[in-house]
């Protein structure tokens, strides 16, 4: 613990955000835990009630600049981690929300960072910034690839990065972006890649479940994601960088495989033909080189703490298994 900190979280009941608080409570590091949504059905997944209600939550609009401002004024916080954003379906649905809370809201929170004098900021790009696994013939892909982006939610998150970028070079606002790819575990319920987290809920509660894609794809645990975010923001970055993320590098057929070895009772498939339109193979020496120790629980661990997670979540009814159908 170190008192001097105080964390600000965006997006904080989503399932990386719920994470950082899991982590941040755990460490006794203050924190404030920030969200458009006030509904804790994640965070309940991973925290006793008693846990959720000794935090400090704030209902916070990162689309609303004068509220971001004040929210890191008024609570004396020394590092962000940001998080908030509208997945691909979303932003394809409704591109002007989607821009509203992705890009202008993020320009929000580096302009919040810029007047308060904030020095360890984290944020979400994602993977989406990259384009089809065929631009980048050299493996693993390196950090500074062109990015390529083939959705609306990739275009923002590239001009995320941009933005961070010019962040630094006109104001000197430090920041790490990160780029997941597919993150599983405890609280990962939506979009697509989520499929891999439910294909672990589907056979902890002993349903068959089927992953609507398959070939190569890098898996990264929530709790992991969580603390790479946390350390990124404390590594108080003098600049603007962007980090792919590796871990575990596999194919959903592997993955499949390896749960089914791990619970012969599982009964999942997947359709090998869908292939995700990303390379998997990244280089992550740069996320290596800012924060030592990149955490990594290997994916037979991480898929074993999932289901005796669920298990419990199961039997506690506390978990809605409605999410497994598609
Ligand atoms: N989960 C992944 O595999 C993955 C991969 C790549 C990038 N990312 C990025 O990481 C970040 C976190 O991902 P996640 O899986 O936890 O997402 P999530 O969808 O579980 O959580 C996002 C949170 O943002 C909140 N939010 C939406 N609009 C908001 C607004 N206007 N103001 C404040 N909060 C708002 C939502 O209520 C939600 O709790 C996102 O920016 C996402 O794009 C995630």
């Amino acid at each position: 613990m170190n008192n001097s900190e105080k964390f600000l979280i965006t997006g904080a009941m989503g399932c990386i955000g719920a994470w950082v608080v899991r982590h941040l409570l755990d460490e006794g590091t203050k924190f404030v835990a920030t969200d458009l949504s006030d509904n804790p059905a994640r965070p309940r997944l991973i925290m006793s009630d008693a846990e959720i209600a000794a935090v400090t939550w704030q209902k916070l609009d990162i689309t609303d600049a004068g509220a971001v401002d004040a929210a890191v004024k008024d609570q004396g916080i020394t590092h962000i981690v940001h998080l908030a954003g509208l997945q691909i379906p979303f932003c394809r649905a409704n591109p002007s929300l989607g821009a509203a809370v992705n890009v202008q809201g993020t320009v929000n929170v580096l302009e919040a960072a810029r007047h308060n004098g904030i020095s360890g900021l984290s944020y979400a790009s994602s993977l989406a910034a990259l384009g089809p696994p065929h631009l980048y013939p050299r493996m693993p892909v390196p950090n500074d690839a062109p990015t390529a982006p083939t959705t609306l939610y990739g275009v923002y998150k590239v001009a995320n990065e941009e933005t961070a970028r010019i962040y630094w070079q006109d104001w000197q606002v430090g920041s790490i972006g990160l780029r997941p790819y597919n993150v599983y575990g405890v609280g990962r319920d939506q979009g697509v890649t989520a499929d891999i987290a439910k294909a672990i809920l589907a056979t902890a509660a002993g349903q068959p479940f089927h992953i609507r894609y398959g070939g190569p794809l890098a898996l990264q645990h929530a709790s992991d994601v969580a603390k790479m975010f946390m350390t990124s923001a404390r590594a108080r970055h003098q600049g603007a960088v962007v980090c792919n993320l590796r871990n575990d590098v596999t194919t959903v057929e592997a993955f499949v495989d390896l749960l089914t070895q791990l619970y012969p009772h599982a009964e999942v498939t997947n359709d090998s033909s869908n292939l995700l339109p990303f390379p998997a193979d990244l280089d992550d020496t740069i996320l290596r080189s800012l924060i030592t120790d990149v955490p990594h629980t290997p994916l037979t661990d991480a898929i074993q703490e999932d289901y005796d997670m669920y298990r419990i979540l199961i039997d506690a009814r506390r978990i809605n298994l409605e999410q497994l159908k598609l």
